[in-house]
């Protein structure tokens, strides 16, 4: 199927699998990285001793718990918040502060492939910290309704907050017992979260910070790059692009940004207020 992987699984069920996870679940993974996302699945395949991903699809259609297990085995859904916390604090003195000091306060942000919410609502509590949650709207999108769903209901385990300080913690979250923690109201009520497919669906505009980390490492190259450039097309001119640890965008002055820092991308404005591309 391709240079990288040779799977002993046979091609057409494979592809089959892939239709039916569409149909099914409504997770589209066909513009991914077959060799990396083929080799993951057939990890699975072994270890339950089956013989065809068709065993496989009707294995995870009956049970919710090898369904989650899948997404997980695959990263799909793995986050936390403040992932990243030197990013996070990068974020909220180097560039936030800027941005709404620029915005009379105002910011409009998109947590694109926020998965459970700890992303979007990681974004809040910096907000509120910064006195400019009440000004600032928070929209967040992913393709997997299951995700969705955790997220709006705001309850995660002690493994998601582990960058959290005590303090934090008892500031921005009801701790239910059994290591159980759901986060406040007036958090979880800043966020607006929506289905999305970012390879398919059309993207609001006039954003003054998008954040997307840890989704596209299933993405081809074609795939990445018109990705980018549509969040090109809907930053402002001013506006940043927050990308994960391991996805510094190599041509990100082909797309028009220039770099602020490692994996923080400016769409810059000139004196007009139009774009320039930075030359080198
Ligand atoms: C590993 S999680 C990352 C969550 C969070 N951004 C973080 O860094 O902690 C990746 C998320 O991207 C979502 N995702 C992957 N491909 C997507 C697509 N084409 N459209 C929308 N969401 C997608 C997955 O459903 C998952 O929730």
């Amino acid at each position: 199927m391709n240079e990288f992987y040779n799977s002993i699984y046979d091609d057409k069920d494979y592809e089959s699998f892939l239709n039916n996870l569409i149909k099914y679940f409504n997770l589209d993974l066909k513009g991914y990285k077959q060799h990396r996302l083929r080799r993951r699945i057939d990890i699975l395949l072994k270890k339950y001793n089956l013989k065809s991903y068709n065993e496989y699809f009707e294995m995870l259609k009956k049970n919710p718990e090898k369904w989650n297990e899948f997404l997980d085995k695959l990263t799909i859904n793995v986050t936390e918040f403040f992932r990243n916390p030197e990013k996070w604090e990068f974020l909220k003195n180097e560039i936030l502060k800027d941005l709404i000091k620029e915005n009379n306060g105002k910011l409009k942000a998109w947590s694109a492939g926020c998965s459970t919410g700890e992303e979007p609502y990681t974004l809040a509590i910096i907000l509120h910290e910064l006195g400019s949650l009440n000004k600032a709207d928070i929209i967040a999108t992913d393709f997997d309704s299951g995700a969705l769903e955790k997220a709006i209901k705001g309850i995660y385990s002690e493994k998601s907050l582990v960058n959290l300080s005590k303090e934090m913690k008892d500031k921005y979250f009801i701790n239910l017992g059994d290591s159980t923690y759901q986060i406040k109201d007036f958090i979880k009520h800043s966020v607006l979260f929506k289905r999305m497919n970012l390879l398919y669906d059309t993207f609001d505009k006039n954003f003054d910070l998008i954040v997307c980390r840890n989704v596209v490492i299933y993405f081809d190259n074609e795939a990445k790059e018109r990705l980018y450039k549509n969040f090109f097309e809907s930053l402002k001119p001013g506006g940043v692009l927050f990308v994960g640890s391991t996805e510094r965008i190599f041509n990100y002055k082909d797309i028009g940004f220039s770099s602020i820092a490692p994996f923080f991308y400016k769409k810059e404005k000139n004196e007009s207020g139009n774009t320039f591309v930075e030359r080198k």
